[in-house]
């Protein structure tokens, strides 16, 4: 069976074709961008040993630059996997979740029938290009020219005008032997409910709408007068056009960023994307000199058009006036996005000054006053921060306890959850870092004064600007979390080892780096202190990566009493592996023990998680069998837990090998 290309493109659409490949062959760590959407491994073609093997999200594609494969999702099934193409349609069709479509002769005569409306599009845009040329578009093009758009931006837009008539682009499209019901399907004439039919658009400046292939597949009038009923007008949603999925100028913008040389560019304005609010503005910023901007169609932005967005670049940004209506239009946006947040992917705002659109800002001085709104774009979690606590005045303990309510709310919708995590802490840090000051002016008087005049208020502004720093709270936390006792403590206990041993023998980085760094810790204090720890490691060389740096590096920004409490801790529990005393061999031993409880633990964990939801859904469905079965796999994991504690008793104190001295392995 034949399957359409509107099929074939919405799958590969769906579907990134690193999760296509990455069922066979493992990413290599170094080189890979997760973030960016670029992946490479060891080629599954050819054997290899270090990776030539390169794909891109962003364009949908594979290439080795070894044995010189290419190809897209559907090659890669045919020719790594043996599969038939239909076969291969069939698996990323699922992987989409999108089903099959039906192989009857209707979806391919539809099929043909939209390549025709396109072809009748095509006609339109050229009748209406020629038209601005004439005596009738005199009007027009002098309302352009006054706008600023020069001759050859009026070309690369393919601009038109609709003249002032009821039937001009129907008589046209009939003389070149157009169907009735061609000319209506494609949205050109107003043919419902009235007795006959006319042509949409009058008198209007014509902007065509490009779908991904760059064919027009809509279009947006513009009055020239501003008394007419609608300033824009946009095409009715047609076999075509669905005007959510679309976003105006989207192809010539994932050209621009595409570019030679593009590609690495971070700088705010020309690495990544824009959406702006108009088709002008999109216009105006291109001849400015920035191609990278994009506009939904005369609505709100859609899910589907920050998916569009987000197949293009990790972080698009999304640019909206800075009155009133702007910001409601952006906290929207900002609330559309937060479900669908993923490591590296998220969005940023850009808010213009008050009242001017993109096309005001570059008429006179060209890019750089935009430029400067794009460098200044704040992240999504700036965004929602500011929001809040713009609400009002948090005096009270009620509304310090509603404004982390509310917050707590917003991030909750949050799917993925290491970002929920994340933005979960960042909260806390921001909470932490706007109350505090407070409270310690109250007790100890002006300890804090920010700008001198002691004011509590602006004390508090500062405090909030400041962001998520505030190592004072951690002592305090971990100072409450106790001794070791019980389960839980178990827990925390092992995290403690694990961290310790690595910040007092920074050794163990050099062979055991990348498990070092996926050290998933319970703790957000620990969570914190790797990463900070991580960062520093990663700024020396291997020899100077001593523990004097590191913990040098870390009391500067904030762990010292973290790592005091920590080293209390172990050296309570006994656990001398972990302290700056022990033995290189030692500490190697107590870490990977630490290490391979810690994992079990965790695994353990996400059974025993997995199992009670299974056993809910099987209790739903009323299947004895299955819940009799699961409960048993839940004792077996409740039973190994408690033998994997229990060892990690036995092991306590694993002073075992212990007693020697740094150092005294060489004597
Ligand atoms: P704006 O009113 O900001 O228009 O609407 P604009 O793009 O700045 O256009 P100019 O500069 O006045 O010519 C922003 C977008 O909202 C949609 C259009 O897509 C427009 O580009 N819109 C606006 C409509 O669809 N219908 C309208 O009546 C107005
Ligand atoms: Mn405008």
């Amino acid at each position: 069976m034949r399957f359409s290309n509107t099929f074939l493109d919405d799958i590969r659409d769906r579907v990134p074709i690193s999760n296509v490949i990455a069922r066979r062959v493992s990413w290599d760590k170094r080189k890979t961008n997760v973030s960016r959407g670029d992946y490479w491994a060891c080629c599954p073609f050819h054997g290899e040993k270090s990776p030539s093997f390169h794909c891109e999200d962003r364009k949908g594609r594979y290439h080795c630059f070894g044995c010189g494969v290419t190809g897209d999702h559907f090659r890669f099934l045919t020719e790594l996997e043996g599969l038939s193409f239909p076969e291969a349609v069939q698996q990323i069709a699922d992987m989409a979740g999108v089903p099959m479509p039906l192989a009857d002769p209707v979806m391919e005569k539809r099929e043909k029938e939209r390549g025709s409306l396109i072809d009748v599009m095509e006609m339109a845009t050229q009748f209406f290009q020629d038209q601005l040329q004439t005596a009738n578009g005199a009007r027009a093009r002098a309302y352009l020219r006054d706008r600023g758009l020069t001759g050859r931006t009026i070309e690369t837009f393919r601009l038109g005008y609709a003249p002032d008539s009821r039937n001009a682009l129907k008589e046209f499209l009939a003389g070149k032997g157009v169907l009735k019901e061609q000319i209506e399907a494609c949205g050109l004439v107003v043919h419902e409910n009235v007795p006959v039919s006319y042509d949409r658009f009058r008198d209007r400046i014509m902007f065509p709408i490009l779908s991904s292939r760059e064919k027009v597949i809509a279009f947006g009038g513009r009055a020239m007068s501003s008394d007419a009923p609608a300033k824009y007008l946009n095409s009715n949603e047609t076999e075509l056009f669905h005007k959510g999925n679309v976003l105006y100028n989207f192809a010539r913008a994932r050209r621009a960023i595409q570019g030679p040389g593009r590609g690495d560019q971070d700088d705010n304005a020309s690495g990544t994307i824009i959406a702006v609010e108009g088709y002008m503005d999109v216009i105006a910023l291109y001849q400015a000199g920035v191609e990278n901007a994009v506009a939904p169609l005369g609505t709100a932005l859609t899910e589907n058009q920050l998916e569009l967005l987000w197949k293009m670049v990790p972080q698009p940004v999304l640019c909206f006036d800075g009155d009133g209506a702007g910001i409601r239009a952006a906290n929207r946006a900002a609330e559309l996005a937060l479900p669908h947040l993923k490591p590296g992917r998220t969005v940023r705002f850009a808010l213009l000054p008050d009242g001017k659109d993109p096309d005001d800002l570059v008429r006179d001085e060209g890019r750089a006053p935009f430029d400067k709104v794009m460098s200044q774009a704040k992240p999504l979690s700036e965004m929602l921060w500011s929001r809040e606590i713009n609400t009002g005045k948090f005096d009270t303990p009620e509304a310090r306890a509603e404004l982390e309510g509310r917050l707590k709310q917003l991030v909750a919708v949050i799917a993925d959850e290491n970002v929920r995590r994340h933005y979960q802490q960042d909260i806390r840090d921001r909470l932490n870092a706007f109350f505090q000051p407070q409270f310690q002016n109250r007790s100890s008087g002006e300890r804090r004064s920010f700008n001198g005049n002691g004011n509590s208020r602006n004390g508090r502004d500062n405090a909030a600007k400041a962001g998520p720093k505030s190592p004072s709270l951690i002592s305090d936390r971990l100072a409450r979390s106790g001794p070791v006792r019980g389960h839980r403590d178990n827990t925390a206990l092992r995290e403690s080892v694990l961290a310790l041993t690595v910040v007092n023998h920074p050794a163990l980085m050099i062979d055991d780096y990348d498990e070092i760094a996926s050290i998933e810790y319970d703790s957000r204090e620990l969570q914190r202190l790797w990463s900070a720890m991580l960062g520093a490691a990663a700024a020396v060389a291997g020899p100077h990566l001593t523990r004097e740096y590191l913990t040098e590096r870390l009391e500067f920004e904030g762990f010292g009493a973290l790592i005091k409490s920590l080293d209390q801790q172990v050296r309570n529990a006994r656990l001398w592996t972990a302290t700056e005393e022990a033995a290189m061999e030692d500490a190697r031993e107590g870490y990977r023990q630490a290490l391979a409880f810690h994992k079990r633990a965790k695994a353990l964990r996400r059974q025993k998680m997995e199992l009670e939801r299974e056993i809910a859904l099987a209790t739903e469905a009323g299947d004895g069998e299955a819940i009799v079965q699961l409960m048993r796999a839940q004792q077996e994991v409740h039973f190994e837990g408690v033998r994997l504690e229990n060892q990690e008793a036995i092991i306590d104190g694993f002073g075992v090998l212990s007693g020697r001295v740094k150092g005294a392995a060489n004597h």
